[in-house]
């Protein structure tokens, strides 16, 4: 009960509390998290643990108003702040001051190879979120890239589960240190967004546990992530956000976490598995608008009325109610009832910084055979710079990732901005690809409408290519339908438009040609051997065109390498190889059925899978060039005891022999070469970025435990490190390894 002596100001949804005497102990921060909780809990009506759970509006649940605890507020998320939708709909609401900082999208992140960089990109965008009073932020994305066709493969990290993992946990805490909560998505297998509702992957314990739960547990665990999304897809029959299998046995149970589970918006289709599959807070459902009517909608969730009645009559268990309540009574202590929080900002200088610091260690320079880049200013006259995607504005698009931002810069704008005086730009579009500049009411504003023909197109590109000096080509894909998009997959691997004719045009009329492929996900490149220079460009944000402007012409050394194998054909790839990725053509069959989808390679994801068949991709995992050149010299392991503990620390030193400072990503690979399981080849086990000037030598070490040796046996359901000689690799890329060194674990 709050005595009439306590102070209680609630303002703006935030409770300012004088403590007295007299406070109660929920409200006061001086005493532990679990006692408030259980004091707050103890005070809830039965309807106010309800109303607690379930959304109360698109993005907001309502707190217990009677208690002074205030509204939780969610948005997505993972790039940036979304801008404000109607309370009921999915319209913009017409703020005029929702636009936000778009930071690169997640594959650019994971392409840094820097943790630093996803602690500053978690910190930085918790601040938005936090300054524009937001509580949970709808990211990070994690999910494994298991095909270049996912729709969403932009928003995630890449096809490593090391990778991921050590990328996700510095962006979690990053976020969680201005007291909001970030909510990892999508949990678990949500690799398809073809039928994403009705999809059931078929995968064995061993490829759940080594690939696809890593990133998530690290979350959890060493993240301490305070609120995970369950996805839409099924597992084992049932829809993963209330999978009692992946939320009670391995979330809350094995990884021993305290957080809550939160539904993809529209997840939920039960109350009863939803109650017991330990599904905590349901949000989203009818997201296309209100069908059971205004008044009563909300009420109207699985976890409205419905698991209030089961409650009262002895279906469902308090107990059951409590465990949920509990848990986000815990999210909103963390969060929005943290007095101590910072307050936050956003659109700042140093947001804009950020964006470009991260994009720059970003981009990948997948290929530069003859030294076109970077861009000797002195020599070069004209530059034709063609293509779509140096003009369109991409940071609108793409589904809920789309954001409002306060402003962009294009390639183009970039390119004019950095280079001005010093060569002439001309441009042709090429291609019209995808005109719309609009998603869920926000606008680009921009006119791409081109009333040419496609010929007539392609004849000034290449007219224009054949006149400049250096032809800089801005192509990929864009953040439409069927592209870098949520809901729908790519339809082919390919490039979209026509654009592989396009470029062997450009290529055959000036062979100075540099290939700049702005996407999420990697496209086929037929043509790669017919130009001297491609560069894997990301979505980028704000500071897309000064980022792409910084490399291209040499202020900042490229230093990126790719998160995800760049195939050079789909049957590359072991999902669509051995296994089954849905195919729009084969849909129909499916349709309000279930869908199995066979994981039939297993653990051999991405180059995983490369390794095993010995193929060769256009370009391999972990690759990327750098204006300067790294020369390794040969490792040496130390070892510490030969207990469980042990450990053993790899080294190598680096130079860079080239004459520009530059960045290095070594990465340590682990070979199991005598295994009494089938085991990849090798797997990433480590990773560290260094920075080198001309002629500098540093040691590189990097320290592993029995944890990089083991392998998920699934019948004892535990990881096993066996006895026997195992090999680090120590290399530039998956395919580029410059030294091994043998070690033996003893019984
Ligand atoms: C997406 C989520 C997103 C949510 C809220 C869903 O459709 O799958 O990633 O956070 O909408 O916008």
């Amino acid at each position: 009960m709050i005595k009439k002596s306590t102070t209680i100001l609630v303002s703006a949804g935030l409770a300012v509390i004088a403590a007295t005497a007299t406070t109660p102990v929920y409200l006061d921060d001086s005493k532990p998290l679990e006692e408030r909780i259980e004091d707050a809990l103890s005070r809830m009506t039965l309807n106010e643990k309800i109303k607690f759970i379930h959304a109360q509006s698109k993005f907001s649940s309502p707190g217990v108003p009677r208690l002074g605890i205030p509204e939780l507020w969610c948005t997505d998320g993972p790039f940036g702040i979304r801008p404000e939708v109607l309370w009921d709909h999915w319209d913009q609401a017409a703020w005029t001051n929702d636009s936000c900082t778009a930071f690169p999208s997640l594959t650019a992140l994971a392409a840094t190879w820097n943790t630093d960089m996803a602690q500053l990109y978690g910190k930085s965008i918790g601040e938005e979120a936090r300054f524009r009073n937001k509580s949970v932020l709808l990211g990070p994305g994690i999910n494994i890239y298991r095909s270049p066709l996912n729709g969403r493969n932009f928003e995630y990290l890449g096809e490593d589960p090391y990778l991921t993992s050590r990328m996700t946990v510095p962006y979690v805490k990053g976020v969680q240190s201005n007291g909001v909560a970030v909510c990892v998505k999508h949990f678990a297998l949500n690799n398809n967004e073809i039928n994403r509702h009705r999809s059931n992957p078929i995968v064995d314990d061993r490829t759940l546990y080594e690939i696809y739960l890593p990133g998530f547990k690290a979350a959890a665990t060493e993240g301490e992530a305070w609120s995970f999304m369950g996805g839409y897809n099924l597992f084992k029959g049932v829809h993963v956000c209330y999978n009692p299998y992946l939320n009670n046995e391995v979330l809350k149970g094995e990884w021993n976490w305290d957080g809550a589970v939160i539904s993809d918006w529209g997840a939920v289709h039960e109350t009863s598995t939803a109650v017991s599959g330990g599904l905590d807070m349901e949000f989203g459902t009818w997201t296309n608008g209100l069908t059971q009517g205004r008044l009563n909608a909300y009420d109207d969730y699985f976890f409205g009325k419905k698991y209030q009645q089961g409650i009262e009559d002895g279906t469902y268990s308090m107990a059951d109610l409590d465990d949920k309540v509990r848990r986000v009574l815990r999210l909103t202590f963390r969060t929005v009832m943290d007095r101590n929080r910072p307050f936050g900002s956003i659109r700042s200088d140093e947001h804009k910084s950020a964006c470009r610091q991260i994009g720059e260690e970003g981009v990948v320079l997948l290929k530069n055979d003859t030294g076109l880049l970077p861009l000797d200013l002195g020599k070069i006259r004209k530059i034709a710079v063609i293509g779509e995607n140096a003009i369109k504005m991409m940071i609108v698009g793409g589904g809920s990732s789309s954001l409002k931002a306060n402003y962009e810069i294009t390639p183009l704008e970039g390119l004019r901005n950095r280079i001005e005086d010093e060569a002439e730009i001309v441009y042709a579009r090429g291609y019209v690809g995808d005109t719309n500049g609009e998603y869920n009411g926000v606008n680009t504003n921009q006119d791409l409408t081109d009333p040419r023909s496609r010929e007539e197109l392609l004849e000034e590109a290449v007219r224009v290519a054949g006149e400049a000096d250096v032809v800089l080509y801005f192509g990929g894909l864009n953040k439409s339908n069927f592209q870098d998009n949520e809901n729908t997959d790519r339809t082919e691997f390919g490039l979209p438009y026509r654009q592989d004719e396009l470029i062997e045009a450009l290529a055959a009329a000036n062979p100075n040609i540099a290939v700049i492929n702005i996407s999420g996900t990697g496209v086929a490149m037929p043509w790669a051997d017919k130009v001297p220079t491609i560069i894997q460009a990301w979505y980028l944000g704000n500071e897309t065109g000064n980022t792409l402007a910084g490399i291209l012409t040499g202020d900042v050394n490229p230093s990126g390498k790719l998160p995800y194998t760049y195939y050079a054909s789909l049957d590359q790839c072991g999902a669509h190889r051995m296994g089954w990725y849905p195919r729009y053509p084969d849909l129909e069959q499916y349709k309000g059925k279930i869908m199995d989808i066979p994981y039939n390679e297993g653990i051999y994801v991405g180059y995983r899978f490369i390794d095993r068949k010995g193929l060769k991709p256009n370009f391999p995992f972990g690759h990327g060039l750098s204006y300067t050149k790294f020369k390794y010299g040969k490792p040496v392991i130390d070892r510490k005891s030969g207990t469980a503990d042990d450990t053993f620390t790899i080294t190598v030193p680096v130079t860079n022999v080239g004459d520009r400072k530059g960045k290095e990503t070594v990465q340590l690979y682990i070979s199991d070469t005598e295994s009494s399981v089938d085991r990849p080849l090798k797997e990433l086990k480590g990773f560290s970025k260094v920075e080198l000037a001309p002629g500098e030598t540093k040691k590189v070490s990097i320290t592993i435990g029995r944890d990089a040796l083991s392998y998920f046996d699934a019948d004892r359901h535990q990881w096993v490190c066996e006895p026997g000689e195992f090999e680090a690799l120590v290399g530039a890329s998956s395919a580029d390894i410059r030294g091994k060194v043998k070690f033996k674990i003893k019984k």
